[in-house]
């Protein structure tokens, strides 16, 4: 037997894995044959072993699994349908382009979606609230409001790009990008208290997903839904709410026109005219102690807030969720405090990870910087709104793309929508 080179003892590896299930007794390699030692039989066969469980361990399956994927992930429209008469709010389902599983999520919970805008060098990232009940499993669906440039100035201010781009774009077969879902406002599934959801326009969607998985699931929990919008024009799933309405008998709908035209029926298409008030629930409240679940433009968030607190609910009852302020697009527009343009450089320290790297305004947020960098961090919305990437500050002061939703904790910051203004260090 002669000894073998590492390149030939290489070859015959390559040789034996492709040969995996023979018994070799020699081999052939580079026009020579090898007559194989029991010994060196004995490495090919550990080697063919292991190897062989490289090749199964690449061919198997990955295990199906409810776990949310880390990243990004394609999905394809299979479907897309207008929700409402003005054909300006429109549901795209989407089903993983993998073909595998998708996890559930919890009703109110929404995607992140990574959105190409055409014509925008880096994608804008927005957040849907998942729509449909959790227990429809096989895809997912969001329901987008398309938002128009307004009628008076419309260089000034241009058509909302994500949702142009849902609405433009995003046909059958078309492909997206989404990290999984996430968010914190969610309906409690173990309570079985009274429950009163409260939607503004476009915010109906993540309660559309309780009230979708409450029905689903056969709750008899007693449910109102109050539910504010222009006019009928605007009124979403109008036929879906009704039937709720008029076959579910635990659930009861309310619905307020603040602007309706003269086709609207007065207690056919809506009850009330006006703005949704906290005092329209008083007749409930007075008598049960309800789980309030609010969704809608900031400014009916505030009233609807004050007027629950006065009619004498606690604040820990009253979960909300604000899809962010109608924000010019203050990545490309004007910083927040314009000291971030003018920054050159900063050293950015991320303590827990022992990490240290140059900031520079090209790398956008520090939490742009820290996935650059598979610096762990945790994240949902990205927009400064849901508060999942609050990190404490150690050392250094940063400046905001946007206004924060809620101001972060003293000590923290919300990365997502953060740049620095001085070195810093992060507690990631
Ligand atoms: C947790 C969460 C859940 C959400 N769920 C939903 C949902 O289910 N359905 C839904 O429709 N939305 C939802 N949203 C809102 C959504 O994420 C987007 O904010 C919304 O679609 C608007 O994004 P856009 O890119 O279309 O608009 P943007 O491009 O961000 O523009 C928004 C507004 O700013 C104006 N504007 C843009 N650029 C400028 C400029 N340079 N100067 C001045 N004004 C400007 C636009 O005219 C527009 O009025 C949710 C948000 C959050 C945070
Ligand atoms: S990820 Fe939601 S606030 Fe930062």
């Amino acid at each position: 037997m002669q000894l073998l080179t590492i390149a030939e003892m290489f070859g015959i590896m390559v040789v034996g894995a492709a040969t995996m299930r023979a018994t070799i007794s020699a081999l052939s390699f580079a026009g020579k044959k090898y007559q194989l030692s029991r010994q060196d039989r004995q490495y090919i066969t550990q080697f063919q072993s292991a190897a062989s469980r490289i090749y199964q361990a690449e061919d198997v399956e990955p295990e199906e699994t409810d776990v949310p994927w880390v990243g990004k992930r394609r999905f394809q429209v299979v479907r897309r349908e207008y929700e409402n008469s003005n054909r300006d709010v429109c549901s795209f389902y989407l089903k993983p382009h993998d073909g595998r599983p998708i996890p559930t999520f919890r009703p109110g919970q929404f995607l992140t979606f990574s959105v190409p805008v055409p014509g925008h060098d880096k994608p804008e990232m927005r957040c849907y609230s998942l729509s449909q009940s959790p227990t429809e499993e096989d895809f997912y669906r969001v329901t987008v409001k398309r938002i128009d440039a307004p009628e008076n100035s419309p260089a000034e201010t241009p058509p909302g790009r994500s949702s142009s781009y849902f609405h433009d774009h995003l046909q059958p077969g078309a492909l997206v990008e989404t990290y999984a879902p996430a968010g914190s406002f969610c309906l409690d599934q173990n309570s079985d208290r009274p429950i009163i959801l409260i939607a503004g326009g476009i915010g109906i969607t993540p309660l559309l997903s309780m009230l979708n998985w409450l029905v689903a699931t056969g709750s008899k929990r007693e449910v109102w839904l109050l539910y504010g919008v222009r006019n009928r024009g605007e009124h979403i799933m109008y036929d879906a709410l009704k039937r709720l309405n008029a076959h579910t008998p635990n659930i009861r709908l309310l619905v307020a026109y603040s602007q309706p035209t003269e086709w609207c029926q007065k207690n056919i298409d809506y009850h009330v005219k006006g703005h949704i008030t906290a005092e329209l629930l008083r007749p409930v409240l007075e008598v049960r102690n309800c789980e309030i679940y609010l969704c809608g433009p900031n400014a009916m968030m505030t009233s609807m807030r004050e007027g629950l607190e006065a009619l004498g609910v606690p604040r820990e009852d009253i979960r909300f969720e604000s899809f962010g302020q109608s924000t010019p697009g203050t990545k490309s527009a004007a910083p927040a405090n314009g000291l971030v343009e003018s920054a050159s450089s900063f050293r950015i320290e991320f303590s827990r990870s022992g990490k240290t790297f140059s900031w520079s305004p090209r790398d956008g947020s520090l939490l742009e910087l820290a996935i650059e960098h598979n610096i762990k961090a945790r994240c949902a919305c990205r927009q400064g709104v849901c508060g999942t990437c609050a990190v404490a500050l150690k050392e250094g002061t940063v400046a905001y793309e946007r206004q924060p939703e809620n101001e972060p904790a003293a000590g923290t910051c919300l990365p997502c929508i953060a740049q620095p203004q001085s070195d810093l260090v992060l507690d990631l």
